[in-house]
């Protein structure tokens, strides 16, 4: 049931909405001042708001200038005096979705309000279709137009096309995750499943089980068959993180599907083949890792079919002040502020900074900076732009801006051990309690070196 809010001062008029308005079937609130129609509109939850212009304590602008703070897309209706044109244009300039003059037929303002309903219900609808598309593609909104991102992504896009393995290599946070997921999502393959598999963040002693699965009595517990991960990811794309974590035994396994396109699940003597595309990154040196024996060369050579080198931040400065633009955005419309300017002096001092933790610092700046600002510029001082320490501890820069970004490392840092002690290592369940996503939970702990 739609709840609409009426703020009128005369408690004929009221009532006589009240009733138009139940009798269609409404709920109805309301309010016979300023004051009462504000506390309505801060604990009503209403659909829809219907304001007097002349009320004893205050001006029914305020009330529309407040219903739009609040949500924006609440329609608001102004009544008005016969005559006062000016006031009704007034208030559709500041947000009024229609105005409706005195004296006035209460069905006309009913159709108003329909129409207000639904064309609002219309474009709800449409923004969670827009968001359940762009899901579904699972493209993430990207910026930066240097020409090394733009020849990254061109590559990106044209091995896509192809089932060819892809190596993705680069700097940990220069956005290999979202090449790899660029090359899924524009492929024939798109609308199969993309599954990421992050080497090191599996025990050792499960990474096994969970690539290619077990049959039922594989070990004690194993009381149901389960697929592994290169089963989900059949006719898609599977996506080794950070290969070049992967312990050395499973290296040699890991060859062998990829050579044969064929594996069997723990405990199990059945071959089961897949039809899978595959994306490999690492944040290593992988020939370097090859030379000191860490990673297998044949391996390697199998991977290294279709290198994507994603260049350092540093390397591509033309991207630091679109991709600051883009971050900025992002987490106002998160955290639903109004979007700061970003001043000269402090995208000089971004376009200095040498960002050695890539665009994953980048971003985690941008949202410290959007946290703590509140006026109409981003300053210096709401971000920190000094080199992460792994401990979080302070280093030797005596700027204010670096000390407080230090600072709310290093607070971060302990809410985050805190949280983790908590749920006895419990990542989701921290994430939980700390109120951010996993992901971000996960990232965090990467950038300060947490576990
Ligand atoms: N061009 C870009 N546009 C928008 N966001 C980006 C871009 N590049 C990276 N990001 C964002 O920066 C963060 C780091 O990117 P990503 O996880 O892809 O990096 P990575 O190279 O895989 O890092 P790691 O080696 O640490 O896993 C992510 O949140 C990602 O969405
Ligand atoms: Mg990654």
């Amino acid at each position: 049931m739609n709840k609409i809010l009426i703020v009128e001062d005369k408690k004929s008029m009221a009532d006589m909405l009240s009733m138009a308005f139940g009798s269609e079937g409404y709920e109805v609130k309301c309010a016979l001042s300023i004051k009462d129609g504000l506390a309505s509109l801060d604990n009503e939850n209403v659909d829809a708001v219907v304001t007097d212009l002349k009320l004893p304590d205050g001006s029914g602008f305020d009330i529309l200038k407040s219903a739009k703070e609040r949500v924006p897309s609440l329609p608001v209706v102004v009544m008005t005096a016969f005559g006062s044109i000016e006031t009704a244009v007034r208030a559709v300039k500041e947000g009024a979705y229609d105005f409706i003059t005195k004296p006035f037929d209460p069905d006309h303002l009913l159709l108003i309000i329909k129409r207000a309903l639904s064309e609002r219900f219309a474009a709800q609808e449409n923004l969670a279709l827009k968001k359940e598309f762009s899901d579904f593609l699972r493209i993430p909104d990207m910026a930066g137009t240097s020409k090394a991102w733009m020849d990254v992504l061109e590559k990106a896009k044209k091995v896509a096309q192809q089932k060819t393995t892809v190596l993705i290599l680069g700097e940990s946070g220069t956005g290999k995750e979202l090449v790899a997921r660029t090359v899924h999502f524009t492929s024939p393959r798109a609308d199969k499943p993309f599954v990421p598999v992050n080497c090191p963040a599996i025990p050792k002693d499960l990474i096994e089980n969970e690539l290619f699965g077990h049959e039922k009595g594989a070990f004690t517990g194993a009381t149901e068959a389960k697929a592994g991960r290169f089963e989900l990811a059949n006719n898609g794309t599977i996506f080794l993180d950070e290969i070049g974590d992967m312990d050395m035994n499973l290296q040699s396994k890991l060859l062998r599907v990829l050579q044969e396109g064929e594996f069997e699940r723990v405990g199990g003597t059945k071959s089961i083949k897949v039809d899978i595309r595959v994306i490999a990154a690492s944040n290593k040196n992988l020939e370097q890792e090859v030379a000191q024996g860490r990673f297998r060369e044949d391996l390697f050579y199998r991977l290294n079919v279709f290198p994507v080198n994603v260049p350092p931040l540093r390397g591509r400065r033309d991207d630091i002040i679109p991709l600051t633009r883009h971050f900025v955005k992002l987490f106002c419309n998160e955290m639903r502020k109004p979007i700061p300017g970003i001043p000269e002096e402090v995208e000089a001092l971004l376009l200095e900074h040498e960002w050695k933790g890539n665009v994953r610092e980048l971003k985690n700046a941008m949202e410290r900076a959007v946290i703590l600002c509140d006026g109409n510029s981003i300053l210096p001082e709401h971000f920190g732009l000094a080199a992460p320490h792994k401990d979080g501890s302070l280093i030797d820069d005596d700027s204010l801006f670096a000390a407080s970004g230090q600072a709310v490392r290093v607070a971060e840092k302990a809410r985050i051990e805190d949280a983790l002690r908590t749920t006895g290592g419990n990542k989701s369940k921290a994430a939980v309690l700390l109120k951010v996503s996993y992901k971000t939970l996960l990232n965090k702990i990467k950038e300060y070196g947490i576990g």
